[in-house]
């Protein structure tokens, strides 16, 4: 049973802080006790660098550490342990992505394939390696919704030399989830490979990335329970092993001559080079525990139950535009008419309310919705339809005299 109010006991912000609606999820997650314990017992109890104590503190956290593997695979239903690098979050995965695999196999005349639905994280670098190999940016075009459209999919396929697909999992603005698994095997006929960014993905629905059979995946912990400065890269052991790991040092390498010869370490370890974040791995592995403990399907229910909930309430108001009604995935994406979305922002939070506005860091995204600034609520497991009331209540009363209020 998903007992919402239980949930919510695990999280001490809410005892804390026992005002706060807390809708900004897809920015970052609360913390259940569980994990917040992990770190600090680290802390408190086994400090130790992990792989280069030979005493027991140094041996309990390397075990620790390196069975997060496996409990980060067994979310992802991935069989190999060895197919899961730690990173610093989604953005570090996906650099790895781009510069560490597709800076040595891209060339002049090949094709990236993005939408204009990207987080910047999922842009930018993309920009530098077109830039270095002389690849070139095509973007597929979506439809007008924001929804993503297999048929200009499949032509952009046909018509370009494509060999990466970046594409969000899950859009952070519209909350739309992508057909990753057809995606895969469209651009697989093709010789190309596919790059997922799961950063709203996999906090929120199950991702099975062999059955998915995607070649890389990354994500953030901090969206998903766990703490900050810690994520996942997810690839296939046969790309991991042509992809050059971004730094060198201390962990990473096997031997060295002072003629330069290098032998590194095999497969992930060698991409986690330097002292790692090892509070947040531990703190990783509980977060993960805890996810499939609730059961990522019931997640999911529970989500789409409040976000139907909202946007039903939310579209009795005149004055209110959703961009998103059939949100698919935890976020809500609205405007009120005549008030700048960061002016509604500011009266949410005189309210005690939290949610985000602006651009969300997909800043080419106008193009398709027709704004650059949204107000997004984005909800998770411990949100509640009480919750939801009070977001509609506040939106239903505000006026443009109450938010300079709010803002002077
Ligand atoms: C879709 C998407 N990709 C990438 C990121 C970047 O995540 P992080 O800042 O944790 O690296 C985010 C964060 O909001 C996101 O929503």
């Amino acid at each position: 049973m998903f007992d919402v109010d239980k949930i919510r006991k695990d999280f001490p912000i809410f005892k804390n802080d026992p005002g706060l609606v807390y809708f900004d999820s897809a920015a970052t997650s609360f913390k259940p006790q569980c994990v917040i314990d992990a770190v600090n017992d680290f802390y408190t109890r086994h400090t130790a660098n992990i792989h280069r104590g030979d005493y027991d503190n140094s041996f309990i956290v390397s075990k620790d550490y390196d069975d997060t593997r496996k409990v980060v695979s067994k979310l992802l239903h991935n069989d190999d342990p060895d197919q899961i690098v730690f990173t610093a979050g989604a953005t570090a995965s996906l650099n790895l992505v781009a510069y560490g695999y597709f800076l040595d196999h891209l060339k002049e005349g090949d094709v990236i394939l993005l939408t204009l639905a990207e987080h910047a994280s999922n842009i930018l670098p993309w920009f530098e390696v077109a830039k270095k190999t002389k690849a070139r940016i095509e973007y597929i075009p979506l439809n007008e919704d924001g929804t993503f459209n297999i048929d200009n999919y499949k032509e952009c396929l046909d018509k370009y030399n494509v060999r990466a697909v970046s594409l969000p999992y899950v859009s952070n603005v519209l909350g739309y989830i992508n057909p990753i698994k057809e995606i895969c095997a469209l651009a697989h006929e093709k010789g190309a490979l596919v790059n997922a960014d799961g950063a709203q993905a996999v906090p929120h629905i199950k991702v099975d990335v062999m059955d998915l059979d995607v070649d890389f995946l990354g994500f953030s912990a901090h969206k998903m329970l766990g703490p900050s400065g810690i994520g996942v890269l997810y690839a296939k052991k046969k790309l991991l092993e042509e992809t050059t790991p971004m730094m060198n040092g201390g962990g990473a390498n096997a031997r060295f001559n002072k003629d330069g010869e290098v032998i590194l370490k095999e497969i992930p370890v060698r991409f986690e080079a330097g002292t790692p974040n090892i509070e947040g791995v531990l703190g990783l592995k509980k977060a993960c525990e805890y996810l499939m403990d609730l059961g990522m399907d019931n997640i999911r229910k529970h989500d789409d139950e409040i976000v139907r909930y909202l946007i039903g309430k939310l579209s009795t108001l005149d004055n209110v535009k959703i961009y998103n009604p059939r949100s698919e995935c935890s976020i809500v994406a609205f405007n009120v008419e005549g008030i700048f979305a960061q002016d509604v922002g500011s009266y949410l939070n005189s309210l005690g309310i939290a949610v985000r506005t602006g651009n969300h860091c997909a800043k080419v995204i106008d193009n398709i919705i027709g704004t650059t600034e949204t107000i997004r609520a984005s909800v998770y497991l411990y949100n509640t339809k009480e919750e939801a009331d009070k977001l509609y209540g506040a939106i239903r009363d505000v006026t443009l005299e109450k938010c300079i209020g709010a803002i002077i």
